[in-house]
Formats: structure tokens, C-alpha cells, sequence
């Protein structure tokens, strides 16, 4: 008999677990990154950073942090720290993108974009996963939804990064817009 093997289908996963093997991943490549010393190899895996942030970022924003707002206790801040955050790691992804590994300040960008994604991940994974376990949120519900959406992202080719930065302001402006005519509605109240 043979040990260890399972035939029932795949357990479903939390939605913790899946963001967490994304964070990881991205953590692999940044290691990666630092012990090579050659310009080809770094500019590659500069470019799967890219492409791992870029999906990653995309589900989180488009799927996961609307339910932690929504179903978590008192997580309004944090979310918005958390975008915040993305943003000024798209602002480097979008540098880093035009620049070839041999470039001036091409390594320094790659250390803080290090830096900064380190800082978010464990953001996430001490405060809002907490968060989101301790909410009535459904963790493997919104785990299958987070991997069709990736699925999806990833068939498609990857967008420039300039205009992610655009997106992000278009969603600053309605949410800023939004909060304005709640604030004017409130007053006239
Ligand atoms: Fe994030
Ligand atoms: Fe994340």
C-alpha cells in the first residue's frame, strides 16, 4: 500500500494560505535576485517580481481587501495603508520596467522595492490575515474567486506598469469623490 497519497480531491484552501504562497514566492525571487551577479539573469527575475507583484496586487485590490473593509472589525485604516503601499510599489515597478540591469540606481530601486514589499508582507500576514480569520468572511470561498481572477490575469499579457499608476489614481479620485458627496450628504443630513 502505497503511503502518503491521497485520491480525494484537493482540499480547499484558506485564502491566508494562498496569498501566503504568493508572498513567498515573490520573497524566492528577491533571494534569487541578490545572489546573482549577472545582468541577464537579474533583469529576468526583476521581471517575474514584476509579474508575480503585478497579479498579486490585482487580486488583493480587486478582491480581497473590499471583503476585509466590508466584514472586518475596524480594518478601513489598514486597508488603505495597505493600498498606499501598493501604490508606491507600482511607482517602482513601473521604473523598473523601462531599465536595463546595468543602468545606474537599477539595484538600489530593487533593494527598496525589497525593502518596501518585506514591510507590506508582514503587514498582511500579522495584522489583516488576523483580520480577516477573526471576520465572517467565507476564507475558501474567496480563495477560489482569488484563483479564477488569477488564472485569468495570468493568460493575459502583462499591462505596462505606467498604466496601473493611472488606474490607481482614477480610484483615488471616485473614492475621494465618493467620500466628499458622503461628507456633503451627511452635512445637508
Ligand atoms: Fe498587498
Ligand atoms: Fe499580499
Amino acid at each position: 500500500m502505497r503511503q502518503g497519497t491521497k485520491s480525494s480531491p484537493k482540499e480547499a484552501m484558506e485564502i491566508t494560505e494562498l496569498l501566503h504562497q504568493d508572498h513567498q514566492k515573490v520573497r524566492d525571487l528577491f533571494f534569487k535576485f541578490k545572489n546573482s551577479e549577472n545582468k541577464q539573469e537579474q533583469e529576468k527575475i526583476v521581471e517575474a517580481i514584476i509579474t508575480e507583484l503585478h497579479i498579486h496586487a490585482t487580486v488583493e485590490e480587486e478582491i480581497v481587501y473590499p471583503v476585509v473593509s466590508k466584514e472586518a472589525e475596524d480594518a478601513e485604516d489598514l486597508v488603505e495603508e495597505a493600498e498606499t503601499e501598493h501604490h508606491m510599489v507600482k511607482h517602482l515597478m513601473a521604473e523598473l520596467s523601462d531599465m536595463s540591469a546595468d543602468e545606474d540606481h537599477f539595484e538600489a530601486k530593487v533593494t527598496v522595492l525589497c525593502e518596501l514589499v518585506g514591510h507590506h508582507i508582514r503587514e498582511e500576514e500579522k495584522e489583516m490575515f488576523k483580520k480577516l480569520k477573526d471576520s465572517s468572511a467565507d476564507l475558501e470561498e474567496l480563495s477560489e474567486k482569488v484563483m479564477a481572477r488569477k488564472e485569468e490575469l495570468e493568460a493575459m499579457p502583462l499591462p505596462s506598469m505606467q498604466s496601473t499608476l493611472t488606474i490607481d489614481s482614477k480610484k483615488s479620485a471616485v473614492k475621494s469623490q465618493s467620500g466628499l458627496s458622503a461628507a456633503r450628504r451627511k452635512k445637508t443630513a
